[in-house]
């Protein structure tokens, strides 16, 4: 029998598919993602070199490949340095970047393919202009977002801002619409859109709040996916199809659990931040009827030491501390006099997905540990002291109770169900949301003032050398 290079092409193709989806499903849990990773590389690099070696046009193997083999050294080079020497806080931006030149890839095949297609052939045209649209709208999103997330640019809002968005939405769809109806368009049109596209990028990015970032970045994500998966549809490739598709779905998925998670809709977090927009309560952190009750450092490795079971709580605070390594030792100190600690993880904790998990992860703490929200909040009523550490809006009650506040709705971690909650931040701040917390004047909480890596250090020190 004999088999084609084409067939043999096909196979490896579905092989790579094949990686690609199991590496997806092995990304959901912290002790496969690794694993899942490696195989998804693995069955990205047989498809490439697959499509290298085996893919033929009307018999002709590509004549280039020392220039693809230079490329690809030098993107292999950059790319594990640059994933090398990554923080983990600046992971975010790194995915930006990276996303942006999937997008630019996408765009550049729109560009070069858009020369070889006869008239008549419609849904490649659709194809090639999708992708052209969409990949030049997430690499400049993306550049734009990766400045501001490091600081480069600021946000940035202009008059009229939504309504020169939409104008020019509109304008380059219509483009759109004559590149793929107008047979032999002049070349200057293609231009024209590439540039407004670019431009359209920058200006629906930079008006959005740095906060909210991570959803954006997860949107241009989906974006970039969507308009590989175009490339996979113009060259009849369906690894890159697949491979597009699931980053499509996979970033549409997160963009919409972020916004679930903050009880927002995207439209808000694409117009506006919470405080923004709402006119709901935001009284004064300082509230002068309200009174809030301090803790001595001493009271409280008292409570704690002598606490059967103990929940932390940790949130943006913590990781702009860096006190996650405090964090873990005084977990280790409280494990050794006979305490149960755990840690209730909410799904927005932070500023980006998993930020809260990430930060752990790096401490070394185990994620048997680690509980999600709806396991957490059944676990409050029998916990005897929740330690929040930094964190805010994702504990605050106004969520369930008050309907004017702008988070409400949001699904919070149940703290007051606890028998004592201590919490720890600098002052009477309000958090990402701008609104007050009524827990923090609740009788039961205690407010433990500092920064959390000099405080969770002084407290291991108290808890080791001045509780007997
Ligand atoms: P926040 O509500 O933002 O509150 C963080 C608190 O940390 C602040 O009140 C601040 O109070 C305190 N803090 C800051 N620096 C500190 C330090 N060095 N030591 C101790 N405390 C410090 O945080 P959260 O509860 O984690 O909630 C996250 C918020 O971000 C939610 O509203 C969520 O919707 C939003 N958000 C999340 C994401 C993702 S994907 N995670 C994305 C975008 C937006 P002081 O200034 O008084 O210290």
């Amino acid at each position: 029998m004999n088999i084609s290079s084409f067939e043999i092409l096909s196979l490896l193709y579905l092989i790579g598919s094949v990686t690609f989806i199991l590496g997806l499903k092995m990304l959901s849990h912290p002790d496969s993602a690794r694993r899942g990773n490696t195989i998804a590389a693995v069955g990205m690099g047989i498809v490439i070199l697959g499509t290298i070696f085996l893919y033929s046009e009307n018999g002709t193997f590509l004549s280039n490949k020392l220039l693809i083999f230079v490329a690809l050294l030098l993107g292999t080079i950059v790319g594990t340095r640059a994933a090398k020497v990554v923080q983990m806080t600046q992971m975010p931006e790194m995915v930006s970047i990276f996303n942006g030149m999937g997008g630019a890839c996408a765009a550049l095949i729109g560009m070069i393919e858009i020369h070889h297609v006869q008239s008549g052939e419609t849904s490649r045209l659709v194809a090639i202009t999708a992708g052209l649209i969409i990949g030049t709208i997430s690499f400049s999103g993306s550049m734009v977002a990766w400045g501001k997330l490091n600081g480069r640019f600021k946000d940035k809002t202009f008059p009229f801002q939504q309504y020169i968005n939409i104008g020019m939405m509109l304008v380059i769809l219509a483009l759109g619409a004559v590149i793929i109806f107008s047979p032999n368009v002049h070349p200057s049109v293609l231009y024209i859109e590439l540039n407004l596209c670019i431009l359209y990028g920058i200006l629906f990015v930079l008006p959005i709040g740095g906060a909210d970032m991570p959803v954006v970045i997860s949107l241009l994500n989906s974006f970039t996916g969507v308009a590989a998966a175009c490339g996979g549809f113009l060259y009849d490739n369906k690894a890159m199809l697949t491979g597009g598709i699931l980053v499509g779905s996979a970033g549409t998925i997160l963009t919409i659990l972020m916004c679930k998670a903050m009880n927002r809709s995207l439209t808000n977090v694409l117009i506006g931040s919470f405080s923004s927009n709402s006119s709901a309560n935001t009284s004064s952190p300082n509230n002068p009827d309200e009174h809030y009750k301090e803790v001595s450092m001493n009271d409280v490795a008292v409570m704690m030491t002598y606490a059967k079971k103990v929940m932390i709580v940790p949130g943006y605070g913590l990781a702009v501390a860096q006190a996650q390594h405090s964090c873990h030792d005084l977990e280790k100190t409280l494990e050794e006099k006979g305490v149960e600690v755990r840690y209730a993880i909410h799904p927005v904790a932070g500023r980006m997905p998993g930020h809260m998990n990430v930060l752990l992860a790096e401490a070394d703490v185990d994620y048997s540990k680690l509980l999600e929200m709806d396991d957490a909040n059944t676990q409050f009523s029998t916990t005897d002291v929740v330690m929040i550490l930094g964190a805010n809006d994702v504990v605050n009650p106004a969520a369930k109770n008050d309907k004017s506040s702008p988070i409400y709705g949001m699904p919070i971690l149940e703290v007051e169900t606890a028998k004592n909650v201590i919490v720890n931040k600098r002052s009477m701040s309000a958090g990402y949301a701008g609104v007050s917390n009524g827990l923090f004047y609740q009788p039961k909480t205690s407010m433990l003032f500092g920064d959390a890596k000099t405080v969770l250090q002084e407290l291991v020190n108290e808890i080791k050398h001045n509780v007997n």
